[in-house]
């Protein structure tokens, strides 16, 4: 291989991991290894093995029937393929030349597997592993059956595509964790509002649901609507600042009483501020209560400057409200509601949002 033939391999393994922020962690496990299988010219098997409750197990073959692979299965103190490399040290590759199996170092099982998938004699294996951190999680595996030796550059790139690999790895695992923890803090608070307001029990789901199917029909980027579908769980997480009494109150509200629930925007602002990667979801949820004609709260913003996001969950939440019953009155019917929706289209509601409404057949 020439050093211009590995210059092009290693802007093809650098490429390969461009969009690798955006892919989910399965769909960046595929693409990578396909990618690293494709680069290493002597590669003509091969599989990566994840570590699951202390064994290592196959989730992914190129050339092999997987069905069989599945069959194996190590521990991770077992070798397997001799691991050379200690926690501490540094990602590298390694080849084997296995000439034939050692029988008594697996069981039957396991030696009919290799039997079956070819892996039993005479074959190389150039391996590396993946790290969480410092901590051995996975290993990628890539075979040659033609008694050929894998050439010096071929390791590197493979030890380059590990290191590499392996960084991502660990920022995705991380980034996981975090939202992860992000979502329980969402959960968190939605149990809170639920607790204050027994209304509010089953609302903030559906008028997710129905902004997520506005925001669907609108042509929202999916990374806006797992936004916007946050927004519209939380956006009466304010309501924690409120009375229970005015909450629950059977009677029409006095204008003190309003007054005091208009402030809930404003709360949630305050209290989503907190959380950080929230700057969005908190603005989405301030500024729900905005009407398109400017006659909203708690700025009377209007038109453009009302975030389209917080005009949809305004419009889901507002359905939501008048087809469930509430402490002052009984619930309205669907076209009860979609006649009073209508009445204030280009008023309270952006026009064009509500003529989307009208094509979800929310009724059905
Ligand atoms: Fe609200």
């Amino acid at each position: 291989m020439s050093t211009h033939e590995l210059k092009v391999k290693y802007e093809k393994l650098v490429a390969s991991f461009v969009d690798s922020e955006t892919t989910t962690r399965r769909e960046f496990i595929e693409k990578s290894f396909n990618a690293v299988f494709d680069l290493i010219d002597e590669a003509e098997k091969g599989s990566f093995y994840e570590l699951q409750d202390d064994f290592y197990v196959p989730t992914l073959s190129i050339g092999y029937d997987f069905e069989t692979l599945k069959k194996l299965k190590f521990s991770a103190k077992d070798a397997f393929i001799d691991f050379e490399s200690t926690d501490d040290q540094l990602i590298d590759s390694y080849e084997v030349h296995i000439k034939k199996r050692e029988d008594a170092a697996f069981s039957l099982d396991t030696i009919a597997t290799f039997k079956a998938l070819g892996t039993y004699e005479n074959f190389r294996s150039l391996y590396a592993p993946v790290k969480l951190g410092k901590k051995k999680v996975g290993l990628i595996c890539l075979e040659n059956f033609s008694n050929l030796s894998f050439s010096r550059n071929s390791k590197l790139l493979l030890r380059l595509f590990a290191q590499q690999y392996s960084n991502i790895f660990t920022l995705k695992y991380y980034k996981d964790l975090s939202d992860q923890k992000l979502e329980n803090v969402v959960k968190v608070l939605i149990k809170a509002i639920e607790l204050k307001d027994e209304y509010t029990s089953g609302h903030a789901n559906r008028v997710q649901e129905i902004s997520v199917m506005l925001a669907g029909a609108m042509g929202l980027s999916t990374e806006r609507i797992i936004t916007l579908s946050t927004a519209a769980l939380l956006h009466d997480v304010g309501k924690i600042g409120i009375s229970t009494e005015i909450l629950n109150k059977p009677n029409r509200l006095t204008e003190l009483e309003f007054n005091q629930i208009k402030m809930h925007p404003g709360n949630a602002k305050k209290i989503l501020d907190e959380i950080d990667g929230f700057d969005e979801i908190c603005h989405y949820t301030y500024c729900h209560h905005e009407y398109y004609d400017g006659s909203g709260y708690p700025r009377g913003l209007k038109h453009n400057e009302i975030p389209i996001e917080s005009q949809i969950i305004q419009l889901a939440d507002a359905y939501d409200a008048m087809t469930s019953d509430r402490s002052y009155r009984k619930k309205f019917t669907h076209q009860e509601a979609i006649r009073l929706i209508i009445a204030q289209r280009g008023k309270q509601f952006n026009p064009d949002l509500v003529d989307l409404l009208l094509d979800l057949r929310l009724e059905a």
